[in-house]
């Protein structure tokens, strides 16, 4: 019979003492007596975004006004951020860039998908996933006056749903509810195979684990800026257009920052040429300075060390639930095997609702999902084993309150 270690308080502070990413929780301004498990919905605030919004706006803005354009950079800045970004999904430079939010960039790529497959009617995607994207789609078969016909089917039955008249795969690599992880090389090749294009969501898995877009050979991608990569409320996402594809897209909002020269002021539009032909207006650039120190938060980390502990740190999370809780009613509603999974956890409870804004009062911050959900997200850079040690208790302390 396997030796079984018992797990304490003192063994999760030894694994942070060892952990080689524990130098990273000092780049984040954590709130005191709070564990913060919902890294993957509003990333903590970065040590650095406080001062440095601070110069663009004093400095930059305020004093040197216009000029900042140039000499402050701004108008490589969603270059710039779309480098670091392209860095932790495994893209190219020029490949990424950052703009909008994830919603709008959905509907852009998703429109410019469906043009390059003009002879196709029909979309493929995940039934209950997170519902900007179905909802996104659904409005582009409205537009389209009953050409186009939208499938959501169960993620069991996508690969199956496909066939030659398939123009479009859109998938969140990640499901938000249950931390579902998809194989995004195989999808993306059974996408292929029927001649359709694949549009990856990439929100609940850039800078949560180990994205390769170019392994997986993916053609288009977007995700937000303010969950793992912690560029603050509302931060701009990001757009993911593969270079082979670079000459044959074209952007639903051509506007004039897309134009290949846009201080040419010229009347007619010419694109870009690679992913910045997807941006369309001037570039927020409040937002993008916060997102930019947001991303250098992984500054000097490679993804798979990341990806290393969230796994380690789930998988602590889902043993002390499995001894703890599920004797409280709490049942996994996560994949158990940690290849299979994100990095988050999901558990069901009958009273999930009331539950989470008991632990949230507590200063336990994870969050709720109809009907029954608690998600917790697991983010390597500032959480410590011994958060989730604590998290358990007092998961299991409020469950059993009267
Ligand atoms: C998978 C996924 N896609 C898209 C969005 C929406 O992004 P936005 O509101 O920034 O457009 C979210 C937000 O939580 C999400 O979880």
């Amino acid at each position: 019979m396997p030796l079984r270690v018992e797990i304490d308080r003192d063994l999760c502070h030894a694994w942070d003492a060892e952990d080689p990413l524990r130098g990273c929780r000092e780049r984040f301004d954590l709130p005191d007596g709070v564990i913060y498990l919902d890294g993957n919905s509003l990333g903590v605030l970065p040590r650095s975004a406080a001062a440095r919004l601070q110069d663009v706006i004093r400095r930059e803005w305020g004093r040197d006004l216009i000029k900042s354009w140039t000499s402050a950079g701004w108008m490589a800045l969603p270059a710039e951020v779309g480098g670091r970004i392209a860095r932790l999904i495994g893209a190219q430079a020029n490949e990424v860039t950052a703009a909008d939010s994830t919603s709008v960039n959905y509907y852009k790529l998703a429109q410019a998908a469906l043009a390059l497959r003009p002879e196709r009617r029909v979309i493929v995607s995940e039934a209950g996933d997170f519902p900007t994207d179905a909802y996104i789609l659904q409005g582009l078969v409205a537009a389209s006056g009953g050409r186009l016909q939208l499938k959501l089917v169960e993620r069991t039955a996508i690969a199956d749903a496909l066939d030659a008249d398939t123009a479009l795969l859109a998938l969140s690599h990640v499901h938000y509810k249950t931390g579902a992880l998809h194989d995004m090389a195989v999808l993306t090749a059974a996408a292929h195979s029927a001649g359709a294009i694949s549009l990856w969501d990439l929100s609940h898995s850039a800078g949560a684990l180990e994205v390769d877009v170019k392994a997986a050979q993916a053609d288009l991608a977007v995700g937000c800026g303010y969950k793992y990569l912690n560029g603050g409320p509302g931060a701009p996402g990001f757009i993911y257009v593969a270079e082979k594809l670079h000459a044959q897209v074209s952007a639903p909002i051509a506007g004039w920052i897309g134009h290949a020269d846009p201080f040419a002021f010229a009347d007619g539009f010419v694109p870009a040429g690679d992913v910045r032909q997807m941006l369309s207006g001037t570039p927020p650039i409040l937002g993008l300075a916060a997102l930019n120190e947001g991303l250098k938060t992984f500054d000097g980390v490679a993804m798979r060390e990341v990806r290393a502990k969230s796994v380690r740190l789930a998988s602590l999370f889902l043993d002390l639930a499995g001894e703890r809780l599920a004797p409280l009613g709490f049942v996994a509603a996560c994949p158990r095997e940690a290849a299979a999974r994100g990095s988050q956890v999901s558990l069901r409870h009958l009273r999930a609702e009331s539950m989470m804004a008991d632990l949230i009062a507590a200063g336990l911050v994870g969050d709720f999902r109809p009907p029954d959900l608690l998600r917790f997200g697991m983010t390597p850079l500032y959480t410590r084993y011994v958060d989730i040690f604590d998290a358990i208790d007092q998961i299991a302390h409020i469950a059993q309150r009267p």
